[in-house]
Protein backbone atom coordinates (compact mmCIF):
# COMPACT_ATOMS: atom_id res chain seq x y z
CA UNK A 1 0.00 0.00 0.00
CA UNK A 2 2.98 2.24 0.99
CA UNK A 3 5.87 2.56 -1.42
CA UNK A 4 8.17 -0.13 -0.97
CA UNK A 5 6.45 -1.35 2.41
CA UNK A 6 5.93 -5.12 2.67
CA UNK A 7 2.18 -5.65 1.65
CA UNK A 8 0.73 -6.87 4.62
CA UNK A 9 -2.82 -9.01 3.85
CA UNK A 10 -5.53 -7.34 6.09
CA UNK A 11 -7.20 -11.43 6.32
CA UNK A 12 -6.36 -15.10 7.16
CA UNK A 13 -7.84 -17.44 4.61
CA UNK A 14 -9.96 -19.55 7.37
CA UNK A 15 -10.41 -23.15 6.01
CA UNK A 16 -14.37 -22.76 7.14
CA UNK A 17 -16.37 -25.90 6.06
CA UNK A 18 -18.06 -24.94 3.38
CA UNK A 19 -21.64 -26.24 2.78
CA UNK A 20 -23.08 -27.85 -0.52
CA UNK A 21 -24.65 -25.59 -1.41
CA UNK A 22 -22.00 -22.82 -1.28
CA UNK A 23 -19.20 -25.63 -3.01
CA UNK A 24 -21.41 -26.24 -5.63
CA UNK A 25 -22.65 -22.56 -6.20
CA UNK A 26 -19.08 -21.58 -5.88
CA UNK A 27 -17.85 -24.96 -8.61
CA UNK A 28 -20.71 -24.37 -11.07
CA UNK A 29 -21.46 -20.25 -11.37
CA UNK A 30 -17.82 -18.46 -10.10
CA UNK A 31 -16.55 -19.03 -13.99
CA UNK A 32 -19.94 -17.12 -15.31
CA UNK A 33 -19.92 -14.51 -12.82
CA UNK A 34 -16.42 -13.42 -11.98
CA UNK A 35 -15.56 -9.66 -13.35
CA UNK A 36 -12.63 -10.58 -15.62
CA UNK A 37 -9.88 -8.48 -14.36
CA UNK A 38 -6.26 -9.27 -14.67
CA UNK A 39 -2.91 -7.74 -13.68
CA UNK A 40 -3.36 -5.53 -16.56
CA UNK A 41 -5.76 -2.11 -15.30
CA UNK A 42 -9.27 -2.55 -16.48
CA UNK A 43 -11.28 1.06 -17.53
CA UNK A 44 -14.10 2.16 -16.72
CA UNK A 45 -15.39 1.01 -19.87
CA UNK A 46 -13.91 -2.37 -19.47
CA UNK A 47 -15.83 -3.11 -16.41
CA UNK A 48 -18.72 -1.87 -17.03
CA UNK A 49 -19.38 -3.97 -20.04
CA UNK A 50 -19.85 -6.88 -17.88
CA UNK A 51 -22.98 -5.34 -16.65
CA UNK A 52 -25.33 -4.76 -19.22
CA UNK A 53 -27.76 -1.45 -18.31
CA UNK A 54 -25.85 -0.33 -15.54
CA UNK A 55 -23.99 3.40 -15.65
CA UNK A 56 -22.45 3.21 -12.25
CA UNK A 57 -20.16 1.43 -10.64
CA UNK A 58 -19.38 0.57 -6.83
CA UNK A 59 -16.83 -1.93 -4.79
CA UNK A 60 -17.69 -4.13 -1.66
CA UNK A 61 -14.76 -4.37 0.09
CA UNK A 62 -15.15 -8.26 1.64
CA UNK A 63 -18.51 -8.62 1.43
CA UNK A 64 -19.09 -11.66 3.74
CA UNK A 65 -22.33 -13.35 3.40
CA UNK A 66 -23.50 -10.96 0.80
CA UNK A 67 -26.28 -9.86 2.40
CA UNK A 68 -25.73 -6.19 2.03
CA UNK A 69 -24.57 -6.51 -1.63
CA UNK A 70 -27.92 -8.93 -2.63
CA UNK A 71 -30.17 -6.15 -0.85
CA UNK A 72 -28.32 -3.13 -2.32
CA UNK A 73 -28.26 -4.62 -6.25
CA UNK A 74 -32.21 -5.52 -5.91
CA UNK A 75 -32.63 -2.46 -4.96
CA UNK A 76 -30.51 -0.29 -7.58
CA UNK A 77 -30.14 -2.18 -10.62
CA UNK A 78 -28.53 0.02 -12.82
CA UNK A 79 -25.69 0.07 -10.69
CA UNK A 80 -22.76 -2.08 -10.87
CA UNK A 81 -21.79 -3.75 -7.94
CA UNK A 82 -18.19 -5.53 -8.06
CA UNK A 83 -17.99 -7.15 -4.72
CA UNK A 84 -14.66 -8.29 -3.59
CA UNK A 85 -14.05 -11.49 -0.94
CA UNK A 86 -11.43 -13.92 -0.46
CA UNK A 87 -13.51 -16.05 2.03
CA UNK A 88 -15.21 -18.49 -0.26
CA UNK A 89 -18.27 -20.20 1.67
CA UNK A 90 -19.37 -16.58 1.46
CA UNK A 91 -18.44 -16.03 -2.40
CA UNK A 92 -20.47 -19.22 -2.90
CA UNK A 93 -23.30 -18.17 -1.05
CA UNK A 94 -23.22 -15.09 -2.98
CA UNK A 95 -23.10 -16.84 -6.42
CA UNK A 96 -25.87 -19.47 -5.05
CA UNK A 97 -28.29 -16.29 -4.67
CA UNK A 98 -26.86 -14.19 -7.78
CA UNK A 99 -28.18 -17.00 -9.68
CA UNK A 100 -31.51 -17.62 -7.74
CA UNK A 101 -32.84 -14.09 -8.02
CA UNK A 102 -31.25 -13.67 -11.50
CA UNK A 103 -29.09 -10.93 -10.47
CA UNK A 104 -27.10 -9.47 -13.64
CA UNK A 105 -25.49 -6.00 -11.72
CA UNK A 106 -23.37 -8.34 -9.44
CA UNK A 107 -20.02 -9.36 -10.47
CA UNK A 108 -17.50 -10.79 -7.56
CA UNK A 109 -13.88 -11.03 -7.47
CA UNK A 110 -12.26 -13.75 -4.99
CA UNK A 111 -9.16 -11.87 -4.62
CA UNK A 112 -7.01 -9.47 -2.09
CA UNK A 113 -9.12 -6.29 -2.70
CA UNK A 114 -6.04 -4.29 -1.92
CA UNK A 115 -4.62 -5.89 -5.23
CA UNK A 116 -7.75 -5.73 -7.51
CA UNK A 117 -7.76 -1.38 -6.10
CA UNK A 118 -3.96 -1.49 -7.09
CA UNK A 119 -3.44 -2.91 -9.70
CA UNK A 120 -6.51 -4.31 -11.95
CA UNK A 121 -8.47 -1.60 -11.70
CA UNK A 122 -7.57 1.84 -14.08
CA UNK A 123 -7.73 5.16 -11.68
CA UNK A 124 -10.63 6.84 -11.55
CA UNK A 125 -12.91 4.60 -12.35
CA UNK A 126 -15.36 4.23 -9.76
CA UNK A 127 -18.34 5.77 -7.95
CA UNK A 128 -18.19 4.07 -4.60
CA UNK A 129 -16.49 1.67 -2.40
CA UNK A 130 -18.47 0.11 0.70
CA UNK A 131 -16.27 -1.16 3.66
CA UNK A 132 -19.27 -2.28 5.69
CA UNK A 133 -17.04 -3.97 8.95
CA UNK A 134 -14.03 -4.66 7.94
CA UNK A 135 -11.75 -7.13 10.18
CA UNK A 136 -11.25 -5.48 13.53
CA UNK A 137 -7.79 -7.33 14.26
CA UNK A 138 -8.38 -5.93 18.42
CA UNK A 139 -4.86 -7.35 19.14
CA UNK A 140 -2.31 -4.66 19.08
CA UNK A 141 0.03 -6.42 17.54
CA UNK A 142 -2.05 -7.45 14.58
CA UNK A 143 -3.10 -3.60 14.02
CA UNK A 144 -0.98 -3.63 10.85
CA UNK A 145 -3.15 -5.86 9.61
CA UNK A 146 -6.24 -3.65 9.46
CA UNK A 147 -7.84 -2.82 5.86
CA UNK A 148 -7.49 0.64 7.11
CA UNK A 149 -3.99 1.83 7.66
CA UNK A 150 -1.73 4.56 6.30
CA UNK A 151 -1.97 4.78 2.65
CA UNK A 152 -5.87 3.14 2.73
CA UNK A 153 -6.93 6.62 1.24
CA UNK A 154 -4.28 7.03 -1.29
CA UNK A 155 -5.16 3.15 -2.28
CA UNK A 156 -8.96 3.88 -1.92
CA UNK A 157 -8.72 7.54 -3.69
CA UNK A 158 -6.81 6.38 -6.98
CA UNK A 159 -9.32 4.29 -8.00
CA UNK A 160 -12.38 6.09 -7.42
CA UNK A 161 -13.42 9.16 -9.42
CA UNK A 162 -13.82 12.85 -8.68
CA UNK A 163 -16.65 13.07 -6.36
CA UNK A 164 -17.01 9.53 -5.48
CA UNK A 165 -17.66 8.20 -2.48
CA UNK A 166 -16.35 5.61 0.73
CA UNK A 167 -18.36 4.17 3.16
CA UNK A 168 -16.77 2.66 5.73
CA UNK A 169 -18.98 0.94 8.99
CA UNK A 170 -17.44 -0.70 12.36
CA UNK A 171 -18.89 -1.49 15.22
CA UNK A 172 -15.47 -1.47 17.46
CA UNK A 173 -14.87 1.92 18.50
CA UNK A 174 -10.69 1.85 19.09
CA UNK A 175 -10.83 1.09 15.17
CA UNK A 176 -13.46 3.82 14.04
CA UNK A 177 -11.08 6.12 16.00
CA UNK A 178 -8.08 4.86 14.28
CA UNK A 179 -9.73 5.08 11.23
CA UNK A 180 -10.81 8.66 11.49
CA UNK A 181 -6.75 9.50 12.52
CA UNK A 182 -5.79 7.63 9.53
CA UNK A 183 -8.12 9.75 7.00
CA UNK A 184 -7.50 13.11 8.42
CA UNK A 185 -9.17 16.34 8.05
CA UNK A 186 -6.69 17.50 5.93
CA UNK A 187 -6.33 13.88 3.89
CA UNK A 188 -4.75 14.63 0.27
CA UNK A 189 -7.50 12.74 -1.62
CA UNK A 190 -10.77 12.68 0.52
CA UNK A 191 -13.19 15.17 2.89
CA UNK A 192 -15.20 14.28 5.20
CA UNK A 193 -18.46 16.63 4.89
CA UNK A 194 -19.62 15.48 8.47
CA UNK A 195 -16.26 16.00 10.20
CA UNK A 196 -16.18 12.89 11.63
CA UNK A 197 -18.45 9.84 12.60
CA UNK A 198 -21.91 10.55 10.34
CA UNK A 199 -25.81 9.26 10.99
CA UNK A 200 -26.35 6.09 9.21
CA UNK A 201 -27.30 6.40 5.47
CA UNK A 202 -30.94 5.56 5.01
CA UNK A 203 -29.86 3.15 1.96
CA UNK A 204 -27.32 0.95 4.10
CA UNK A 205 -28.35 -2.24 4.48
CA UNK A 206 -27.54 -4.10 8.25
CA UNK A 207 -25.44 -6.69 7.62
CA UNK A 208 -24.62 -10.34 8.77
CA UNK A 209 -21.56 -8.79 10.74
CA UNK A 210 -23.13 -6.38 12.21
CA UNK A 211 -26.30 -7.99 13.42
CA UNK A 212 -23.67 -10.06 15.86
CA UNK A 213 -22.42 -6.70 16.64
CA UNK A 214 -25.88 -5.73 17.65
CA UNK A 215 -26.55 -8.15 19.70
CA UNK A 216 -23.87 -8.23 22.07
CA UNK A 217 -25.11 -3.98 22.68
CA UNK A 218 -22.32 -2.50 20.28
CA UNK A 219 -22.52 0.93 18.99
CA UNK A 220 -22.00 1.18 15.16
CA UNK A 221 -19.89 3.98 13.74
CA UNK A 222 -20.32 5.23 10.60
CA UNK A 223 -17.70 7.34 8.25
CA UNK A 224 -18.70 8.38 4.84
CA UNK A 225 -15.96 10.28 2.53
CA UNK A 226 -16.11 12.19 -0.51
CA UNK A 227 -13.55 11.91 -3.06
CA UNK A 228 -11.72 15.53 -3.49
CA UNK A 229 -10.97 17.21 -6.91
CA UNK A 230 -13.44 17.99 -10.02
CA UNK A 231 -13.81 15.64 -13.32
CA UNK A 232 -11.28 18.53 -15.20
CA UNK A 233 -8.70 18.60 -12.19
C1 LIG B 1 -15.70 -8.99 9.54
S1 LIG B 1 -16.11 -9.59 7.96
C2 LIG B 1 -17.51 -8.58 7.50
C3 LIG B 1 -18.28 -9.16 6.36
C4 LIG B 1 -19.48 -8.31 5.89
N1 LIG B 1 -19.07 -7.07 5.29
C5 LIG B 1 -20.45 -8.08 7.01
O1 LIG B 1 -20.52 -6.91 7.48
O2 LIG B 1 -21.15 -9.02 7.42
C6 LIG B 1 -14.82 -8.94 6.95
C7 LIG B 1 -14.67 -9.66 5.63
O3 LIG B 1 -13.67 -9.00 4.84
C8 LIG B 1 -12.95 -9.99 4.12
N2 LIG B 1 -11.66 -9.38 3.79
C9 LIG B 1 -10.74 -8.91 4.65
N3 LIG B 1 -9.70 -8.38 3.99
C10 LIG B 1 -9.97 -8.53 2.66
C11 LIG B 1 -9.26 -8.20 1.48
N4 LIG B 1 -8.08 -7.57 1.52
N5 LIG B 1 -9.82 -8.51 0.30
C12 LIG B 1 -11.03 -9.12 0.24
N6 LIG B 1 -11.75 -9.46 1.33
C13 LIG B 1 -11.22 -9.17 2.53
C14 LIG B 1 -12.87 -11.17 5.06
O4 LIG B 1 -12.67 -12.39 4.38
C15 LIG B 1 -14.23 -11.11 5.75
O5 LIG B 1 -15.18 -11.93 5.11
Amino acid sequence: MQKDAPHIRSFVIRQTRMSDYQRRSFDTLYADYAVPLSREESTREEILAAFPGCDSLVVEIGFGMGEATIELAERLPQTAFLGIEVHKPGVGKLLGELESRSLSNVRVIREDAMVVLEQMIAPAVLDGVHVFFPDPWPKKRHHKRRLVRPGFTAMVGRALRPGAYVYLTTDVREYAEHMLDVIGPDDEFFENPSGGFCKPLPWRPRTAFERKGLARSHEIFEIFLRRRGSETD
